[in-house]
């Protein structure tokens, strides 16, 4: 039995309304693929899997009940320690782990089809597990100055590990042009930090090589993903879409095909 208490509301991500904290819970309305996401976390905690929260239970709102991981969460503007390099390897760590430990788990069948646009040219990267797919700064829970959990699983879907890196690297490399970025993410060395977090994150080779060219086919997808969920969804999608993710996707469009080569060069 899950309990009614006092809700504080956690505010800081993008697009999850009615999100609260209850005593040591929180609670999520349900997401697009939340059975998936309850038996995911389930399964995590079965493999024994520290760095995510555990499922508790549907509270009497209909609420997904999680448990609250204590911890530090960047938001906006960025801290200071959000370029530092080993909070960076660790989060690649991190997201190693969960790929350990999800695997086994499978790629579920019967999932409800994805919101996004029809006619989508095909990615040809067939799923490896189910990934996490949102691995943003206000996603990851530090403690010690360590990445220790993921959280906010309600991106997650079948996808290949190379997709997985794109994501990572897209936030955490990060991907854009400085003025596109965060203060405290400017003037970092992009190919250099690619290269670490593919490192750190055990890369296979193959990946590698064809990993720009996937971040490059995602980004222009995503443009159209984001402005199909824009205007079907609404909510926290149009919020972002008003505030201009539009364009921040095809300036980071002409800045990976900009940096592409030079990237790919320092991961091989
Ligand atoms: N299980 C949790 N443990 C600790 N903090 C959490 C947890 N879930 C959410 N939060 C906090 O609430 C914020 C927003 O939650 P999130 O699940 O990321 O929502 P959104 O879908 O809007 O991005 C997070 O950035 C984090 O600070
Ligand atoms: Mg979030």
């Amino acid at each position: 039995m899950i309990e009614d208490g006092e809700e504080i509301p956690l505010l800081g991500g993008d697009v999850t309304e009615g999100l609260v904290r209850v005593g040591d819970t929180v609670r999520r309305p349900p997401g697009e693929r939340a059975e998936m996401v309850q038996d995911l976390l389930l399964h995590l905690e079965k493999a024994g899997f520290e760095g995510a929260p555990r499922f508790l239970g549907i509270d009497s709102a209909g609420r997904h009940a999680l448990s609250y991981i204590e911890g530090e969460v960047a938001g906006r503007p960025r801290p200071p320690w959000i370029a530092d390099e080993e909070r960076m390897l660790s989060v690649a760590r991190l997201l190693r782990a969960y790929h350990d430990a999800v695997e086994p788990f499978g790629i579920p069948d019967n999932l409800p089809a994805p919101i996004e646009p029809a006619g989508l040219p095909d990615l040809n990267d067939p799923p490896e597990l189910v990934g996490h797919q949102d691995v943003t700064p206000e996603n990851v829970v530090f403690r010690d100055g360590r990445a220790y959990a993921l959280i906010d699983f309600d991106m997650a879907r079948p996808v290949s590990r190379a997709r997985e890196a794109v994501n990572l690297m897209l936030w955490w490399a990060p991907f854009g042009a400085d003025d596109d970025l965060d203060p405290a993410l400017r003037g970092l060395d992009r190919p250099r930090r690619c290269r670490q977090i593919a490192d750190a994150y055990g890369l296979a080779e193959a990946d590698r090589r064809r990993l720009m060219g996937l971040s490059i086919s995602l980004n222009e997808r995503a443009w159209h993903t984001m402005k199909y969920r824009a205007d079907t969804l609404g909510g926290g999608w149009q919020r972002m879409w008003s505030e201009g993710v539009g364009d921040d996707i095809k300036h980071r469009q002409v800045w990976l095909e900009a940096n592409a080569d030079a990237i790919t060069d320092a991961m091989l």
